[in-house]
This record gives structure tokens, C-alpha cells and sequence, in this order.
């Protein structure tokens, strides 16, 4: 069984991926592996924009990088490293132009400049948009990109493990979805960009290949994970159908209403009302329901009309073709019903700004990733943008740790592969039990949302612990068919393996944090406590379980102060 081998394998084919391999590409081979064809990965579907203090526009004249960083640091509530959050600031520019000079189709000003539209928790209107598809549009550019780079792509392909030997990683083992084989792969250098964990809430604008199973690949092979309980809750989701309708609705000048017609913001962010970040706006909508101002106590509006069809058509054309599909419903003329809905991943593997982990050799970028640059609370805007910097930042360390330090395969790696190999064929046989992955999955999902959710407590937290460890328990008893081609039953139960193991850091890790931080809300601990938590929580796999510990903050320019709006 000889394994396939490049220097450097990339693990995912979204943005972060796609942009670490065509950094990897200027200096040495390079192969990305991908559950799907690059296109259709979740980057896709971000709509909104991408930060980068340009000054395009009259409102943003005196934009720096440095006001970039200050609104950053304060969305995140002070927990997100300062040394890193600058990194991003500053390069968000360079990687902006460079995404339009590889022909991105931005939408522009009527000079023609890149045009850019407010957005939640940001001084300036900062964020670069291509109408409100700018994910779409910034991932079939990269794409080209790397098809014009000649960057082989393995497909269909769903990573089983990591090949780790003595702390350094070595390859992997993937199952081909379409043969359902497995295949075997070294490398001196491998760089995860998989997404974050969004499908482990029953409510999720994410779609459905982000079960975080990259991130939990990382955790089995020994790496840490980093402030894992901060879940990002979008506060307008298309009411049960949980499609996101980005926050350029709201950018834009779009309203949210109660059932009596209250703009409810002026109570919580008098100053930035619908522009406030998304932690603070997705709990004003979820105070209103719990407190009977929803509509029929499920949801609120989102009022576009004021817009006029002429600006709705300009830079809101996919909010208005999603709403008439999913619900039948012109937003030019009537109100958008919209909920909360888990949407992005604060924490993730814990690596360091040149995207390296604890393991030698294994890097990991975009939002498996945490760097730390999004703290508590990310800031709209800054994920795509997070996806390129640390992207080429991390294909740029892989590739010289490629060539150099890790360029010594050697007998033991072949051993490692094999004996990992041996490992992935147990994983994937049939297997005869009673219990359906989809009825554990759907369970999961309902305990998460209900109860590690947008508003958490003491009580609510220990349940959860407990019964998403029945859940595992459950899990064991599952039923998955032995079909080779196309066996999806047998993809989903890899992907729920990994939901439990991640559910649980979430929940313990916001069981231990007694304080409120960004989209961490204690009822039993209403305020953030520096004191005790402007800390990062490092998890760990440990012989017992998962083991939990704390690390300090990164704090250079910005002294932590209470967060207003
Ligand atoms: O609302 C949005 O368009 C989402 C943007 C983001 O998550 O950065």
C-alpha cells in the first residue's frame, strides 16, 4: 500500500484552503483533499462582505487599520489576541486588492472604487461586498486561481485521521465517497482548513458538511483546542428555515421590529441600534420572543421595504430571490419573518498567526481555526477575510517547514501510516446496532441549541453534559450499513463521532466559564469578570476525557473597557 505523496497536503477546499495551497504552490507540490468539489465548499455561502479599511466611501474617509483593529478587539469582547488581530487589520487591505485584481466582480462606487457598506460593531462602513453573494463570488475566483496554478485536487474525499508519529504528523488516511475505499497519503506538512462546527445545533445557517470534523481530527491526533464555548448566534436567520439573510440587509438600512412595530434596539444599543454586533442583536431578538414581543412568541421582523425595490435589486438581489423561493414572500413589499441561529465558530484548533499547531507539521486556517482573532464575538465581515490572511499565512509556514524540517519521511511515518490505516478500517465496517445516527444527530442538535445555547445556566449547562454523554452512549449502539459506494450512513456517523466529542468541550468549557463574554451569556453570571476569565480555554485530549485549562490574552494596544454601543 503505497501512499500517494506531496510535500504538502490541504485539508479542505474552501477559502482558507484553496488560498493556503496557492501560497504553498509558489515554493514547493501541493494537493488539496476535499469532502466536495471546492466550489460547493461552505465559503460559498458567507454573503454579506469582507472588512478591509479602504475608505472607499465619503463615510469611511479617516479609516485605518488601526480602527479596524480597535472595533475587532472590542467585538471580541477583549478575548481575542491583540499581536494577531493587528496582523489581520493591517494585511486585510493587501488580500482585499489581491482577490480584485484576480478579477472578484466587487461591487463599486460610482467612481468605480470597490464599494463597501456598514456593518455591525464597525465605525466605518468597512465592508467590501459583491452585492450579497461576496462569498460566492471570492471562492470562484480563488478557484480559478488554483486551477490556473495547476493545484491537484482529490475530491470526494472524507479524512478519516491523521497520520501523528512522536508529535509530528506524517499523512493521512481518506475514504473516497465514490469507491469507498480507503486511501492512504503522506506528507512532510499538512494544513487543515475544514470549517467550523455549526451542524451540532439543530438550528445552523451553516450547511451541512460543517460537523467540525476537522477540528476534531486535530483533537484525536493530540492537538489543543481553544475557547471552543464561544458560538457565534446570527441574529437573522429566515425564521424556521434558518437560510442566513446577511447582515447587509441591515447594513443597508433595514429595520428589526417586534409584533408591535418597536424598533426593540433602541433599548439595548441606543447609538448603533440594527448595527450593533451580533451578540448584542441576537439577544435583543431572543429577549423579545422569550418576553412575548415576538411574533406569535417564535420571531421578529426584519423590514426592508423603506429600501426601495431599486437598492434591494442593486446590493440585495439574493435576500429578496431567497425570501420569494423558501417563503413566497417580495421583502420590496411585506416583513421578513427572522430568528437567531448558531452561524460560526469562535474557537477551534489553537494555533498560532503563521497558522502553527502543537503537533510539528500540522497547521490549520480559516475557521477550524483559532488564532485568536475573533475572541468572544466575531465581527461580520471579518471571517473572509480571516480566511485569506491566515490562509496564505499558514500555506506560507507549511511550505517551508515542508522543505526543510519536515522533509525527513522516513520508515517510522510508513509504519505510522499503516498502523493508522489499520485503525481507519476498523472505523468504517457496518456495523449491526439498533439506533439511528439521524434520531442521536437530531437529539444532539435539540440539547445544544435548548441549552448551550444563546442564553446558558448552571443547571441547564450539567444537563447538558450529561446527556450528550447519553447520547455517546447511544452512539455506540448505531447502525451503519457496509456499502461501499456512496455510503453516506456511514459518512455521517464519522461526522457524528466527531459532533459528540466537540458538543461536550462546548458544554463543559461553558460550564467552567462562570462570567458573560460575548456570545457567552450566563444568566446565573450576567457580567464578563476579567478578573477570572479574560483567559483562553485550552481543551485537551486526556487518558480520562477531555481535560480543560486556561491560557492568558494577548493584550498589546487596547486596554479591556466596557463595551458600549
Ligand atoms: O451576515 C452576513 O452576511 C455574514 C457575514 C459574516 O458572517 O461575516
Amino acid at each position: 500500500m503505497a501512499p500517494i505523496f506531496h510535500p504538502v497536503l490541504v485539508i479542505g477546499g474552501g477559502l482558507a484552503g484553496l488560498r493556503a495551497a496557492l501560497e504553498v504552490k509558489k515554493h514547493c507540490d501541493v494537493a488539496v483533499i476535499s469532502m466536495v468539489y471546492p466550489v460547493r465548499s461552505h465559503s460559498c455561502a458567507a454573503q454579506g462582505g469582507i472588512n478591509a479599511s479602504l475608505g472607499n466611501v465619503p463615510e469611511g474617509r479617516g479609516d485605518t487599520w488601526e480602527k479596524h483593529a480597535y472595533d475587532t478587539v472590542k467585538g471580541s469582547d477583549f478575548l481575542a489576541d491583540q499581536d494577531a488581530v493587528e496582523i489581520l487589520a493591517r494585511e486585510a487591505p493587501l488580500r482585499v486588492y489581491e482577490m480584485e485584481h484576480w478579477g472578484t466582480p466587487f461591487s463599486r462606487t460610482p467612481e468605480g472604487r470597490i464599494a463597501q457598506r456598514p456593518f455591525g460593531g464597525a465605525e466605518f462602513p468597512r465592508t467590501c461586498y459583491a452585492e450579497d453573494t461576496t462569498g460566492h463570488a471570492l471562492l470562484q475566483t480563488m478557484n480559478e486561481q488554483a486551477v490556473k496554478n495547476g493545484i491537484k485536487v482529490y475530491a470526494e474525499r472524507f479524512v478519516v485521521s491523521l497520520v501523528v508519529r512522536d508529535k509530528k504528523v506524517a499523512g493521512l488516511i481518506a475514504l473516497n465517497r465514490l469507491t469507498g475505499k480507503l486511501e492512504t497519503y503522506a506528507a512532510n506538512a499538512v494544513v487543515l482548513s475544514t470549517g467550523g462546527a455549526g451542524r451540532i445545533y439543530a438550528e445552523t445557517t451553516n450547511s451541512l458538511i460543517m460537523s467540525g470534523y476537522g477540528i476534531y481530527l486535530a483533537y484525536r491526533a493530540g492537538a489543543a483546542l481553544k475557547d471552543m464555548e464561544f458560538m457565534q448566534f446570527h441574529p437573522t436567520s429566515l425564521f424556521q428555515i434558518n437560510i442566513l439573510l446577511t447582515e447587509g440587509c441591515r447594513g443597508e438600512g433595514g429595520y428589526l421590529l417586534n409584533k408591535n412595530g418597536d424598533r426593540f434596539m433602541a433599548w439595548c444599543a441606543p447609538k448603533s441600534m440594527e448595527l450593533a454586533p451580533r451578540d448584542i442583536v441576537a439577544r435583543a431578538i431572543a429577549t423579545e420572543i422569550l418576553e412575548g414581543r415576538g411574533v406569535n412568541n417564535e420571531y421578529v421582523y426584519l423590514d426592508l421595504r423603506h429600501l426601495g425595490e431599486r437598492i434591494i435589486e442593486e446590493r440585495l438581489p439574493g435576500i429578496r430571490r431567497l425570501c420569494r423561493s423558501f417563503i413566497g414572500l417580495d421583502p420590496v413589499h411585506e416583513l421578513i419573518p427572522v430568528e437567531p441561529a448558531q452561524h460560526y465558530t469562535m474557537g477551534g484548533i489553537d494555533c498560532n498567526v503563521n497558522g502553527g499547531t502543537e503537533i510539528k507539521g500540522l497547521y490549520a486556517a480559516g475557521e477550524c481555526a483559532c488564532v485568536s482573532v475573533h475572541g468572544a464575538n466575531r465581527l461580520g465581515g471579518n471571517s473572509l477575510l480571516e480566511t485569506l490572511v491566515f490562509g496564505k499565512r499558514a500555506g506560507e509556514s507549511a511550505a517551508a517547514f515542508a522543505m526543510h524540517e519536515g522533509s525527513d519521511m522516513n520508515k517510522s511515518s510508513q509504519d505510522a501510516i499503516e498502523e493508522e490505516y489499520r485503525k481507519a478500517v476498523e472505523k468504517i465496517k457496518g456495523r449491526e446496532g439498533k439506533e439511528k445516527i439521524a434520531s442521536i444527530r437530531n437529539d444532539l442538535g435539540r440539547v445544544m441549541s435548548k441549552k448551550v445555547g444563546i442564553f446558558r445556566k448552571e443547571n441547564e449547562l450539567e444537563e447538558a453534559v450529561e446527556e450528550i454523554s447519553n447520547l455517546s452512549a447511544r452512539f455506540e449502539n448505531v447502525h451503519v450499513s457496509k456499502g461501499t459506494v456512496y455510503n453516506l450512513e456511514l459518512i455521517n456517523a464519522l461526522d457524528l463521532e466527531a459532533m459528540l466529542a466537540l458538543a461536550e468541550i462546548i458544554a463543559r468549557g461553558a460550564l467552567l466559564r462562570k462570567e458573560s463574554r460575548g456570545s457567552h451569556f450566563r444568566i446565573d453570571y450576567p457580567e464578563r469578570d476579567d478578573a477570572n476569565f479574560l483567559r483562553h480555554t485550552i481543551a485537551r485530549l486526556a487518558p480520562g476525557g477531555v481535560k480543560i485549562e486556561y491560557r492568558g490574552v494577548a493584550i498589546t494596544k487596547f486596554k479591556p473597557e466596557k463595551r458600549v454601543y
